[in-house]
C-alpha cells in the first residue's frame, strides 16, 4: 500500500489529506476560511495567505491522526502547487518541500485543475469499492469538464494528467457567477451552495434567462451575460452610470417566492450552459473519431444538485458513463491531491526541492 500525505492551499481552503493507493482516502481534512473572507463576500488574498500559515500544521497534524499513521509511515508528499492565489499556493509548497525534505520522500507537484478530474474516482476507506486501477484503463479517452469559481472547461483527457482545452470561459467561471448572483439575491457567502438550495423551490420557468451559447461550433462559456440579466430583472435598469448608477429596486423589495423562482431560473440557465455544450463537445469528438468513453465532472459546482442530475441524464441518453465526485471531493480538498500523485508517482514523475508555486497556467 503507498500512502501518500497531500496538502492544498491554492484559495481559501487548507487542506491535508492521506489517499491510500490514489484511490482509498483514509483522511480528508479541510479548514474553510468562509467567517473570514464573508464580510468581503469575496476571497481577500492576503487574510487567505496568512490563515493558512495558521492553520496548516494543525490541519496536517489532523489528517495524520485520523488516518492513524505517523510521519513515518508518509511514502510520497503531493502539493497542489498551480494554479492559485499566489501567496496562498506558497504556504502549501513550501511545507510541501520541508516535509519531503525531512522525510527523505519524494515531492509531487499537483496541478489542481487536474486533480479536479480525478476526484470522481476517490473513494472512503471503509468503501473500498473505490474506482480503482482496473477501471482506469478504460476511462480515456474522456470528456472532463472543470466547474470551479476559478475554472470553467472542457477537456479531452488521453489520460489523468494528459488534457487538451477544448473550450474555456470567456468571461466569469461558473461559481464566481453563482457567487454573484448570490449577492445580486442577497443570499449568504459562499453563495452558490445557498442558491442551489433556494433553487430547489423555485419555479425555473418563472423568467427567461439568457444561455450564452456563443458561435455555432464554440465550445467556449460565457456568464456575464446571465449575472447582467438577472441583476437587471431584480433591480430594475439603472440611471446613470458606473458608481454613479441608481437602480429601480433592490432584493429586499423581492418577495421570498419571487427569490426562489429567480434562484431556479439561474440555476437552469447556467446547468443548461453547460450541459448544451458537453453534448455539443461529445458530438464533435464523435465525427473526428475520438467519442469520450466517459465524462468526467470536478471542481465546486459539481456539487450542483441540477448539474449532477442534467450530467447523468445526458451519460445515459448518450451511453457513455458519467463520473462525478461524492460531495466531500466536490469543492477543494487535499485529498485529490493526493490521489492524483500516486498516478505520478507510478510514473516517477518526482520533483525537486525547487517545485515552484505557479498562480496561472492554461491561458
Ligand atoms: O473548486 P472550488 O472549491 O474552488 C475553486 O477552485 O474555485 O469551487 C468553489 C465554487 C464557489 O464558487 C462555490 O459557490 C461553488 O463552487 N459551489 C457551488 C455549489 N457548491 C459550491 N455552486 C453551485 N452549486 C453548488 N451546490
Ligand atoms: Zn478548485
Amino acid at each position: 500500500m503507498t500512502l501518500i500525505l497531500g496538502l492544498e492551499t491554492s484559495c481559501d481552503e487548507t487542506a491535508a489529506a492521506v489517499v491510500a493507493d490514489g484511490v482509498s482516502v483514509l483522511s480528508n481534512v479541510v479548514a474553510s476560511q468562509h467567517e473570514l473572507h464573508e464580510p468581503y463576500r469575496g476571497v481577500v488574498p492576503e487574510i487567505a495567505s496568512r490563515a493558512h500559515l495558521e492553520r496548516l500544521n494543525p490541519v496536517v497534524r489532523e489528517a495524520l491522526h485520523e488516518a492513524d499513521i505517523d510521519f513515518a509511515q508518509v511514502d510520497a508528499v503531493a502539493v497542489g502547487n498551480r494554479p492559485g492565489l499566489i501567496g496562498s499556493l506558497l504556504v502549501a509548497v513550501s511545507a510541501a518541500k520541508a516535509l519531503a525534505w525531512s522525510l527523505d520522500k519524494p515531492l509531487i507537484g499537483v496541478d489542481h485543475v487536474e486533480a479536479h478530474l480525478h476526484a470522481a474516482f476517490l473513494a472512503e476507506r471503509r468503501d473500498s469499492s473505490g474506482q480503482r486501477s482496473e477501471i482506469r484503463d478504460q476511462r480515456f479517452p474522456a470528456l472532463g469538464l472543470v466547474v470551479s469559481g476559478g475554472h470553467t472547461s472542457l477537456y479531452e483527457l488521453t489520460a489523468p494528467t494528459q488534457l487538451t482545452l477544448l473550450g474555456r470561459t470567456i468571461d466569469d467561471a461558473v461559481g464566481e457567477a453563482y457567487d454573484k448572483a448570490a449577492v445580486i439575491l442577497d443570499l449568504g457567502y459562499p453563495g452558490g451552495p445557498m442558491l442551489d438550495e433556494l433553487a430547489q423551490t423555485g419555479d425555473a420557468s418563472a423568467c427567461d434567462l439568457p444561455r450564452s451559447l456563443l458561435e455555432k461550433d464554440s465550445l467556449d462559456f460565457s456568464f456575464s451575460g446571465l449575472k447582467t440579466a438577472l441583476l437587471y430583472t431584480v433591480r430594475g435598469h439603472p440611471q446613470g452610470k458606473g458608481d454613479k448608477a441608481a437602480f429601480e429596486r433592490t432584493a429586499d423589495d423581492l418577495t421570498d417566492k419571487q427569490k426562489r423562482d429567480l434562484a431556479a431560473s439561474f440555476q437552469a440557465a447556467a446547468v443548461d450552459a453547460l450541459v448544451i455544450k458537453m453534448r455539443r463537445a461529445v458530438e464533435q469528438l464523435d465525427i473526428a473519431g475520438r467519442r469520450p468513453k466517459t465524462l468526467i465532472i470536478g471542481g465546486g459546482v459539481s456539487a450542483n444538485s441540477l448539474l449532477r442530475r442534467r450530467c447523468r441524464e445526458l451519460g445515459d441518453e448518450l451511453d457513455i458513463p458519467v463520473h462525478i465526485p461524492a460531495m466531500p471531493y466536490c469543492v477543494d480538498n487535499a485529498a485529490m491531491i493526493a490521489g492524483l500523485a500516486h498516478e505520478k508517482l507510478q510514473r516517477n514523475e518526482i520533483d525537486d526541492l525547487d517545485l515552484p508555486a505557479i498562480a496561472t497556467t492554461r491561458v
